[in-house]
C-alpha cells in the first residue's frame, strides 16, 4: 500500500512537470524548470544541465545552480563557458568529466564520492571546486535522449542532502525519478526543437518566396523586404512608446505574426503579369513600342525628303518642309507623352488623336504614324497603366488574401492572411480589395499599410518616378491622414519616434533626406 501510494505521488509529480514543460515556451525557463524539479526531488545542493552541441562533439552548459553558494547561471551567462569536449583530435572518446562519461555510456550513473571513484577523471571537478570554494561529493547524472535514443543532453546533480543537510548518496529512488524526469524533458525538448525547426523553415520559405517576387521585377527589387523590415520596426516602436500606445504591448507571437504578414503582404503579385507590374512607359508591353513609332516617323521623313528632292507629290518645297518640321515636333510630343510623368490635358489627347488620324500619301501608298492601340495607351491621362491594367495590378491584394487563406497557419499566426491582404485598404473605406473601414482594420493591418506606403513613396527604384524627399513623402502622408485614409497615431509614431529618419538613413539616397519641418507637417493633420 505504501509502495502504491508512493508510486501514485511519483506519477502525479511527473504529470505535473510534463504539463509545465510542454507549456513552457521560453527555453531558458524550460531548463530552469527541469533543474529545479530535479534538485527539489533529490534534495540536492545543486545541478547542471548540458545539451549536446550542434556539431555533436561537446556538451554545452545551459544552466547551473548551487543552492549553498547562491549560484544561479542561466543561458546568457553560461554561453561564454567553454563546452565539455566529448572527443579529442583523434576521435577518441573523452571521459574527463562526469557529464561526458554519462553522455558516452548513455546510462544514468551515480557516485558516492567524486574524489574517490575510478569511473571518470575527476580533475575537472576538483578544479571547479577549487575555483568556487566548493566540495563535490555525491553526484548523479542522467542522459536526456530523444525517441530515437539519440543523446540530447545530460542532467547532472551534486550533493544530495538529508534532512539535516548532511551529504548522502543519490539512491535508487532518486535515479528512477530522475530518469523519468529526463525522459519527460527530452520529449518536451525534442518537441520544442521540432516546432522551432518548422517555424524556421516556414520563415525561410516565406522569405525565399518574397525574395523571388522582389527579384521578378527589375524595378521594385527589395520592396517586400523593406516593407517587412519597416513593419517590424514600427511594431517595436509601439512596444517602447510612452505616448499614445503606452498601454499596448504585443506578445512575441504577435510581433512575429506582424513580421510574417509583412513578408507575405504582396505574395499575390506572383500572378501579376510583369509587363503590368513593370510598365514604365505607356507604350511598353514586353518592349517599349515607342521604337516602332520612331521607325514609322523615320520612314515618313525619308519619303517626304525624297518627295522634296523631286517635288513630285504636287506639293511645294515650302509645304513639305513645313510638314517635316511638324513631323519632328509630333515625334517629340509622342516621346514625351509616352513617359507618363505628367498629367495629360484635353488638348494633349486631341493632338494624339490628330497624329493617329494623320496619314501621308505618296506614290499611291499611305503611311500612318500610330495604331489605335498605341493611341489608347498614349492617351492615359496619369501614370502608365490602362484602367484594365490598373485592375490587374490591384488584383494582387485579392490574390494575397486567397493564397494565404488556403494555408493552415499555426493558431498563433492565424491572422496573417487578414493582416497581409489589407495593406491597400483605407480607414475611410475607399481602399481595396474589400473596402474595409476603420472598424475592420486592426492595428496590425494599419502598420503594414503605412509601411507599404512609406516604402512606395520613398523608393527610388520605381519605373516612372523618382524617390520622393522626406518632406514630400510626409506631406503626402499628412494629407492622407486628413482625408481619413491612414492612421494619424501611426504617422505620429513614425515621426515622433524618429523612425522616418532611421529608416531613411538605412534605405534612402542621401539627396532624399532633407530637413523636415515637423511642426509644419503635423499642423497639416492635427
Ligand atoms: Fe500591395
Ligand atoms: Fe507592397
Amino acid at each position: 500500500m505504501e509502495k502504491e501510494k508512493h508510486l501514485l505521488k511519483h506519477v502525479q509529480a511527473l504529470t505535473k512537470i510534463g504539463i509545465a514543460l510542454s507549456a513552457e515556451k521560453d527555453i531558458n525557463n524550460f531548463f530552469k524548470l527541469v533543474l529545479d524539479e530535479a534538485i527539489r526531488f533529490t534534495n540536492a545542493d545543486g545541478g547542471t544541465i548540458y545539451t549536446l552541441s550542434e556539431d555533436k562533439r561537446a556538451l554545452d552548459f545551459k544552466i547551473i545552480c548551487t543552492i549553498s553558494t547562491n549560484l544561479r547561471l542561466g543561458m546568457a551567462d553560461t554561453a561564454k563557458w567553454p563546452s565539455v569536449p566529448l572527443y579529442d583530435d583523434k576521435e577518441n572518446k573523452l571521459f574527463k568529466n562526469f557529464a561526458s562519461y554519462v553522455a558516452h555510456t548513455g546510462e544514468a550513473t551515480s557516485v558516492k564520492d567524486a574524489y574517490n571513484q575510478d569511473i571518470f577523471d575527476n580533475s575537472g571537478t576538483k578544479k571547479y571546486d577549487r575555483n568556487n570554494n566548493y566540495h563535490s561529493k555525491s553526484m548523479a547524472a542522467i542522459p536526456m535522449k530523444d525517441h530515437e535514443n539519440e543523446l540530447l543532453g545530460v542532467i547532472q546533480l551534486i550533493n544530495a542532502l538529508d534532512e539535516e543537510g548532511k551529504i548522502i548518496n543519490f539512491n535508487e529512488k532518486h535515479i528512477t525519478m530522475l530518469t523519468s524526469l529526463a525522459s519527460q524533458a527530452a520529449i518536451a525538448f525534442t518537441n520544442k526543437n521540432l516546432i522551432e525547426g518548422l517555424e524556421n523553415l516556414l520563415y525561410q520559405f516565406i522569405k525565399s518566396i518574397a525574395g523571388a517576387i522582389d527579384r521578378k521585377s527589375k524595378y521594385t527589387g527589395g520592396h517586400i523586404k523593406r516593407v517587412a523590415t519597416l513593419s517590424e520596426m514600427l511594431s517595436q516602436k509601439i512596444q517602447k512608446d510612452k505616448g499614445y500606445y503606452k498601454d499596448l504591448a504585443f506578445s512575441n507571437d504577435e510581433l512575429q505574426e506582424i513580421s510574417i504578414a509583412g513578408w507575405m503582404h504582396d505574395v499575390g503579385k506572383i500572378t501579376t503579369p510583369i509587363y503590368v507590374r513593370d510598365k514604365a512607359k505607356k507604350l511598353e508591353t514586353i518592349f517599349d513600342r515607342v521604337e516602332l513609332i520612331n521607325t514609322r516617323f523615320d520612314l515618313v521623313r525619308t519619303i517626304i525628303l525624297k518627295d522634296i528632292s523631286c517635288l513630285k507629290n504636287n506639293s511645294t518645297k515650302e509645304d513639305l518642309e513645313k510638314l517635316l518640321k511638324q513631323l519632328e515636333a509630333d515625334r517629340e510630343f509622342i516621346i514625351k507623352a509616352n513617359t507618363g510623368g505628367e498629367f495629360m490635358k484635353d488638348e494633349d489627347l486631341e493632338r494624339i488623336d490628330m497624329i493617329f488620324q494623320y496619314k501621308y500619301s505618296s506614290n499611291g501608298n499611305d503611311y500612318f504614324l500610330i495604331t489605335e492601340n498605341e493611341k489608347i495607351n498614349l492617351s492615359i491621362r496619369r501614370g502608365t497603366l490602362l484602367p484594365e491594367e490598373f485592375d490587374k495590378m490591384r488584383e494582387h491584394a485579392v490574390v494575397t488574401h486567397e493564397m494565404l487563406g488556403e494555408l493552415t497557419f499555426p493558431k498563433k499566426f492565424r491572422n496573417v492572411p487578414r493582416y497581409a491582404s489589407s495593406h491597400h485598404e483605407k480607414l475611410n473605406g475607399k481602399g481595396y480589395p474589400f473596402q474595409l473601414d476603420a472598424d475592420q482594420m486592426p492595428l496590425q493591418s494599419r502598420i503594414i499599410a503605412i509601411a507599404d506606403l512609406y516604402e512606395a513613396l520613398t523608393a527610388s527604384d520605381r519605373p516612372y518616378k523618382k524617390g520622393k524627399t522626406l518632406t514630400e513623402t510626409l506631406r503626402i502622408m499628412a494629407l492622407m491622414v486628413k482625408d481619413g485614409e491612414i492612421d494619424a497615431n501611426l504617422l505620429d509614431l513614425l515621426i515622433d519616434s524618429g523612425l522616418y529618419l532611421e529608416y531613411a538613413k538605412k534605405f534612402l539616397k542621401h539627396q532624399q533626406i532633407d530637413d523636415v519641418d515637423i511642426e509644419k507637417i503635423k499642423a497639416m493633420y492635427h
